[in-house]
């Protein structure tokens, strides 16, 4: 162990006789350590509480709480704080008990100042090795983490996943994700279970602190015992020994704060906890970052495509709101047949853009008030692969493509481009094919007049297993409140 490890090692000496409490303590001081004396348990538990410690050496027969009454408190504490005790001879007995309840190494009075000092060092370097372990099995789980995090796309689900490893990898109590919104105010987005829920956080230390650690754009750790927090930031809650608070910011940016806390009775964050969490905040805000970025460009895609919609609506005036009357079934229908949140929002958007390919398809055809010639319908045929054309380029609708491009196939085979059947046609474009002829039914058009629902609920039901997967109809008709017959 280097010089510099031990002048930054914290030890608190506990004996009621004071003049060997002071004999040690000068002594380990004199090698380097920080040094807490304390003459009774009570005292010794106070300064562990409030104080960053690594290692404790306390006498077994004291006044009041014994050495054995401390270590077990000790023990319940912070498993990890290394406890030497020493004894006179008549009680090994005692510390072989200490040794089962933990203790590191015990000492027997009269004892060597020597062999104070080594077994201090000795349990340094253990527990040293000990942190090193876990700083080393921290980080592969954080490596782990940052990778699952960097390839989450939804930013809802990034944070809840974001948050729920910051709490497990700092030990937290609870925690809360804040974020900076459009007025530069802070709006608490996620935050644990009760009884740490919004208003817990809305408190002004976690408001005040959290904006400062946005400002100066580091972390901040704050402790119930000590008066040490920056201008303006009030005292913690009653119930918190601990809190921390990381900046979530891009080097041009800062988003927002990520909050942690412990309760009272409970051990201080240590300097390995705050190490990995800083490096999880960095990393996650990254993560943030490009998932804006990502829905950003999504949604203008989207806005793009939607306008290709409208476009060819606007060319056949009897198709007004068809596509996203089609959408809205279709997510209704999706969710009755427990198509996962994935799935749904894939046939939501293959909902809304099945028909874009009739962009190329001539107007007058579109309009046309009486039956389609043969040529005119091979022409009306070509929309889906149109619109699949339309859509390739554009990698966030790659699993729409199969959608759109099948949702004229019959379940018979009979359909068009590809004449696909049964479990061949994607699923989701044989509901497609449901709603969208349900929804063309029921609508106006240039050569007949919208039909009732009932007609076209009948309609669907003769062309079950033709035209239509029987499931689907079925499935359709019962969400739609009819008996199927
Ligand atoms: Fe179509």
């Amino acid at each position: 162990m280097t010089d510099s490890t031990i002048q930054n090692r914290h030890i608190v000496v506990v004996d009621d006789e004071q003049s060997i409490c002071e004999i040690i303590a000068s002594y380990l001081s004199s090698l380097g350590y920080t040094i807490y004396k304390a003459f009774n348990a009570d005292n010794a538990i106070e300064i562990i509480k409030n104080r960053k410690i690594d290692l404790v050496l306390t006498d077994i027969k004291m006044p009041g709480k014994s050495g054995i009454d401390l270590l077990r408190w000790i023990k319940e504490f912070n498993p990890f704080l290394p406890v030497i005790i020493s004894t006179g001879f008549p009680t090994l007995d005692t510390a072989i008990k200490g040794l089962k309840l933990g203790a590191y190494d015990y000492l027997t009075k009269p004892f060597h100042l020597e062999e104070v000092g080594q077994k201090v060092l000795r349990a340094m370097q253990t527990c040293q090795l000990e942190e090193d372990n876990l700083l080393f099995s921290r980080l592969v789980s954080l490596h782990e983490v940052t990778k699952v995090l960097s390839s989450t796309h939804d930013i809802v689900e990034l944070n809840n996943r974001f948050l729920d490893y910051s709490v497990k990898l700092s030990r937290s109590n609870a925690g809360a994700l804040m974020y900076l919104n459009e007025a530069h105010r802070l709006i608490t987005s996620v935050t644990s279970p009760p009884p740490f829920h919004d208003s817990f956080w809305d408190h002004p230390t976690f408001q005040s602190a959290a904006m400062w650690a946005i400002e100066n754009r580091e972390s901040l750790a704050l402790n119930a015992s000590r008066n040490d927090a920056p201008e303006g930031i009030p005292q913690l809650p009653e119930n918190v020994q601990s809190y921390i608070v990381f900046p979530l910011k891009t080097p041009k940016k800062s988003l927002g704060a990520l909050n942690l806390i412990r309760v009272q009775d409970s051990i201080s964050f240590s300097n390995v906890e705050l190490e990995i969490t800083n490096v999880l905040a960095s990393q996650a805000s990254i993560s943030i970052e490009n998932a804006r970025l990502y829905q950003n460009i999504r949604d203008n895609y989207l806005k793009t495509i939607r306008g290709f919609a409208l476009a060819v609506e606007a060319k056949d005036k009897y198709t007004l709101g068809h596509s996203e009357n089609v959408m809205k079934y279709t997510v209704v229908l999706a969710r009755h047949l427990n198509l996962s949140d994935g799935e749904i929002e894939q046939i939501k958007y293959a909902g809304l853009l099945h028909d874009v390919g009739k962009i190329g398809v001539d107007e007058a055809i579109l309009n046309k008030p009486g039956k389609l010639s043969i040529k005119e319908f091979e022409q009306i045929k070509q929309h889906p692969d149109l619109g699949c054309r339309i859509l390739s380029d554009v990698p966030f609708f790659d699993s729409l493509i199969p959608l759109i491009r099948h949702h004229h196939e019959y379940f018979n085979g009979q359909g068009y481009p590809d004449g696909l059947a049964k479990e061949e046609i994607p699923f989701g474009a044989r509901i497609l094919s449901v709603t969208d002829a349900f929804e063309a039914m029921t609508s106006n058009r240039p050569y007949r007049k919208a039909m009732p629902n009932e007609v076209a609920y009948e309609i669907l039901s003769k062309e079950k297993d033709n035209q239509f997967d029987p499931t689907v109809v079925e499935a359709f008709l019962d969400v739609m409140k009819v008996s199927s017959t």
